[in-house]
């Protein structure tokens, strides 16, 4: 059996929109007959079963932490869509929203020997070394965005913070650990000003580090998505984050697209009932889609079309 395709959603901040994506992300592959399980790996806050319309999920992640139940596959729930079915977080999951290492790896690795073609991880808020962990499992990274500074400001956190957690995770090199550690620490004590001036210092160090410092900014390559835009200046984010990851942090940002703000959203929440369902002509749902396809087969926005 073929490794499944892993999708992370995440973001840094709350609220832009990371639930609601993944969810109808999930239906729009499943519309493709892919098979898809979504995992609400926001353990904390799990309520990607409400964007689906599943109001209480009889069991999720929090059952296969606790041992309760030994295989991954036994907590996979069906949903009212054909090729689509859910890892809930919810259930009293209070006792596991801050899993421990070995906890960690355990849903990682049974996450990739799950039998299906996609897996969704929806991401919790912030970049805690959880949170990055999951993201930096995934094939397809994507990091949703929208035209708030704050938001931006985020972002920008958790793509630097997810470079260097990568940069960690892969080093084969004691002293590069402990350069990332003094970087991403509260005091940046070595001050440098961004991943881009941290990667040269790395460099100083030897051929070697060199080359793998190169491997590790050609193999990260997180994807962008600018949800609730109002405006074609708001879409132009997208670009304007693409250049500036590319110019002060040496790291390629694929720009994926952006969804319109649409009020239908709140409505399909409100009626617990996917957008993709029940609005599939709006704005929102054509742009999902687009999203989903730009994803699936890695094509990103070069420039502004002209129009
Ligand atoms: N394109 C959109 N247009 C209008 N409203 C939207 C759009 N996308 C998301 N929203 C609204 O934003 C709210 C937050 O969405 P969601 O719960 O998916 O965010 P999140 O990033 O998962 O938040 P958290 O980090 O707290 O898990 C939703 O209630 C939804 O109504
Ligand atoms: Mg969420």
């Amino acid at each position: 059996m073929k490794k499944p395709i892993i999708w992370a959603i995440g973001g840094g901040k709350g609220g832009v929109g990371k639930s609601v994506l993944s969810g109808n992300l999930g239906i729009a592959l499943a519309k493709k007959r892919k098979q898809v399980v979504l995992i609400d790996s926001d353990l904390g806050g799990a309520n990607l079963h409400t964007c689906l319309g599943i109001a209480n999920p009889q069991m999720g992640l929090s059952d296969f932490l606790s041992k309760h139940i030994r295989q991954l596959k036994d907590v996979v729930v069906p949903t009212t869509f054909p090729y689509l079915s859910l890892i809930s977080g919810a259930r009293d999951s209070l006792n596991v929203s801050n899993p421990k290492h070995t906890q960690k790896l355990k849903i990682l690795r049974a996450i990739r020997n799950l039998e299906t073609e996609h897996i969704i991880l929806d991401l919790g808020a912030g970049s805690n070394f959880n949170t990055l962990d999951f993201f930096l499992a995934a094939d397809i990274q994507v990091i949703v965005v929208v035209p708030e500074p704050t938001s931006i400001e985020n972002a920008y956190r958790f793509v630097k913070s997810s470079f260097y957690r990568q940069i960690r995770q892969k080093s084969p090199n004691s002293s590069i650990r402990s350069i990332v550690d003094q970087t991403i620490g509260q005091s940046d004590r070595l001050g440098f000003r961004n991943p881009h001036e941290f990667l040269a210092h790395l460099r100083t160090m030897g051929s070697e580090i060199g080359e793998f410092v190169d491997e590790q900014v050609l193999t990260f390559n997180p994807k962008l998505i600018v949800n609730q835009i109002r405006s074609s200046k708001d879409r132009r984010i997208g670009f304007a984050m693409r250049n500036a990851c590319a110019k002060y942090f040496g790291i390629q940002l694929d720009f994926a697209g952006s969804i319109e703000y649409d009020d239908n959203v709140r409505q399909s929440i409100i009626k617990r009932q996917p957008l993709l369902e029940i609005f599939p002509q709006s704005s929102f749902a054509s742009g999902v889609l687009e999203v989903c396809d730009n994803l699936l087969y890695g094509r990103f926005l070069e420039s502004e079309k002209l129009s």
